[in-house]
């Protein structure tokens, strides 16, 4: 595991965007696993910024998201879909047929769900995965939990990831309780991972995903088990970290 500290949110996303570019530059083909939330915003405005400055091109590139709320069409304003739209894909030129997002308006989910992660397979599997991370641990919306969905299924939120993501509705009452999410086993097959994390409200989050046992009540802290995962933070999302509690084999590096 490979642990940065940046100094803020700014240079975090834009050193999560240079790894995604590089990333493309090296396999213009590449299948990126995307995540949604307020942490990667701004990584998506820096390869938007990048593209226009022809510094990276999207055109081969086919995307992945994570996850997508049951019940919500892809033109409501709070479904992924519509987060994709607005703040990442209308700006770029990947190609339409390339965006993969569970359809949280199909009327067969278990069947959406299998499609979904049929759809990974086919396309020979993620190359890179971009994570945020809930400040319950979760990652996707798989929630902590006794077990663990291993594929794309649809999940129950908890109370507390409602609540979260109801600064995002107008009520709390508007946020759907069901979610499509690829599943443990779909994300950790990627063959490289980046977790972004910014802010205070992270930093327990973090904490006991890098360091302590791995425990499915934490799912993000599966993570620990993949060969290639680069977690970027900015210093309040790092703060809880205690260098003594990593694993020898950590990688640990503080950017001024
Ligand atoms: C949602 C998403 C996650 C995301 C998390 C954190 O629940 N399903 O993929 O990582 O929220 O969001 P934020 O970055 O807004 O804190």
């Amino acid at each position: 595991m490979r642990i940065i500290v940046e100094k803020d949110y700014h240079a975090m996303s834009k050193k999560a965007a240079l790894m995604v570019a590089s990333q493309i530059t090296l396999k213009p083909d590449s299948n990126l696993g995307l995540a949604t939330g307020g942490t990667p915003l701004a990584m998506y405005d820096k390869l938007i910024e990048m593209y226009r400055e022809d510094e990276v091109d999207f055109s081969e590139i086919q995307s992945f998201n994570l996850d997508e709320y049951c019940g919500l069409e892809a033109d409501h304003p709070n479904s992924y879909h519509y987060y994709m739209n607005d703040n990442f894909f209308n700006d770029i030129n990947i190609k339409r047929k390339n965006i993969h997002i569970p359809n949280g308006g199909a009327e067969d989910f278990e069947k959406e769900c299998r499609d979904y992660e049929e759809s990974i397979k086919n396309a020979r599997g993620i190359d890179l995965q971009i994570l945020g991370i809930g400040s319950n641990g979760h990652i996707g919306f798989n929630e902590p939990a006794e077990n663990l969905n291993v594929a794309t299924e649809v999940v129950d939120l908890t109370e507390e990831t409602i609540e979260a993501n109801s600064r995002y509705f107008d009520s709390k009452d508007e946020v759907p309780k069901k979610a499509i999410s690829m599943g443990m086993a779909t994300i950790l097959k990627a063959d490289r991972i980046i977790l972004l994390a910014s802010g205070k409200e992270k930093a327990e989050a973090i904490k006991r995903t890098v360091s302590g046992k791995i425990s499915t009540q934490v799912p993000a802290s599966l993570l620990q088990t993949h060969p290639q995962i680069t977690i970027l933070l900015d210093q309040e999302a790092a703060s809880l970290i205690n260098k003594d509690e990593l694993s020898a084999d950590c990688h640990f590096e503080i950017c001024k």
